[in-house]
């Protein structure tokens, strides 16, 4: 576990998060022994990315066992910060179905939650890889180690195919309003010595045109049954100016991710976030004081602009319905 970067880091009784939001100029550690700080810290992004929220839930969890807290009260407050990666639910109910629910037993079982989604982005890498012609690949938001338990899954698949010898570069979109794209995967990527290129998310249009991106990958914030995909908001343009430009779109999500109780995706909640996050940039107003705003977090693309999704269980193509089920049995 200590080889890969990971957001995240548990040490007798101590849950540490790098603090996201201050990505990429300063790399500040922050401690949490109370599961009601994490919440926090989960709502105001200190950590954020589907499975990374799910493991820090489950330490959260682990936290409140620790001080002697209700549980279900804590899991109910952890569950109620942020509404639609799903991966934040299933790592819950997880933690409320150890039995007996003791300190111990919840600790172990949110480190079991943490070490599996590191080898689950391994083992999507491992599937993933060969699917990455060489030249260009495009992403949208971070879907990287920062976004997990660590690895990373739609920039693991790009790890393992730069492993493998697959001669790869990144464009990254900037990924508005949050800023994940040029924040976050381009210090992630240049951390790790992977070429990669910042763009607006405006540009991915013309690159494409231009013929410039081979392939796109992105992560998944929730998976509906039918492969309707919910990822962060332009996700879905990008999808359809892939399929435009006959570009393979693939998604990497785990298992976790995916939602077989919602049948497609007008049945996945989305997200809206404070209007701040619009108006201002680093900061610095640039919108009129009042202006109405519209924030969705996230949108979902359609499943029929989706190549494959890419699991740690195999790779599943259309019909989505099938393959997603398959990926279960
Ligand atoms: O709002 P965020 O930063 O939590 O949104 C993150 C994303 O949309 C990621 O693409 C998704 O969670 C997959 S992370 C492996």
């Amino acid at each position: 576990m200590n080889e890969v970067l990971s957001p995240l880091a548990w040490s007798h009784g101590v849950l540490a998060l790098l603090d996201q939001r201050l990505l990429p100029t300063e790399e500040v550690w922050r401690e949490y022994r109370d599961h009601r700080d994490v919440a926090t810290a989960i709502r105001e992004m200190v950590v954020r990315g589907a499975p990374a929220i799910g493991c820090t839930a489950a330490y959260g969890v682990a936290l409140a066992a620790l001080q002697h807290a209700d549980l279900d009260e804590a899991i109910a407050l952890l569950a109620a910060t942020r509404p639609t990666a799903v991966n934040l639910f299933w790592a819950l109910e997880r933690m409320r179905r150890v039995a007996p629910r003791t300190p111990e037993a919840l600790v172990r079982e949110a480190i079991a939650i943490h070490e599996e989604d590191i080898a689950a982005c391994k083992a999507m890498g491992a599937h993933g890889a060969a699917l990455l012609p060489a030249g260009c690949v495009l992403t949208h938001c971070n879907a990287g180690a920062l976004a997990t338990g660590g690895y990373g899954s739609a920039l693991g698949v790009i790890r393992a195919a730069v492993a493998r010898g697959t001669k790869l570069e990144v464009l990254a979109d900037e990924t508005r309003p949050f800023l994940q794209g040029a924040r976050l995967t381009a210090w992630e990527l240049m951390k790790s010595g992977i070429p990669v290129t910042l763009i607006t998310d405006n540009m991915a249009g013309h690159f494409m045109a231009r013929g410039k991106v081979q392939s796109v990958v992105v992560g998944a914030d929730r998976i509906a049954a039918n492969g309707d995909t919910a990822n962060k908001i332009g996700t879905f343009s990008v999808a359809v100016l892939a399929r435009e430009h006959a570009i393979p779109f693939y998604v990497a999500a785990p298992r976790s991710t995916i939602d077989r109780a919602i049948a497609d995706g007008r049945g996945i909640p989305i997200e809206e976030r404070a209007p701040r996050e619009v108006t201002h940039v680093g900061g610095v107003q640039v919108a009129p004081t009042g202006v109405a705003v519209g924030n969705p977090a996230f949108d979902v693309t359609p499943a029929k602009y989706i190549t494959a999704i890419v699991t740690e269980a195999g790779v599943a193509r259309p019909p989505y319905g099938e393959s997603i089920a398959a990926l279960f049995e």
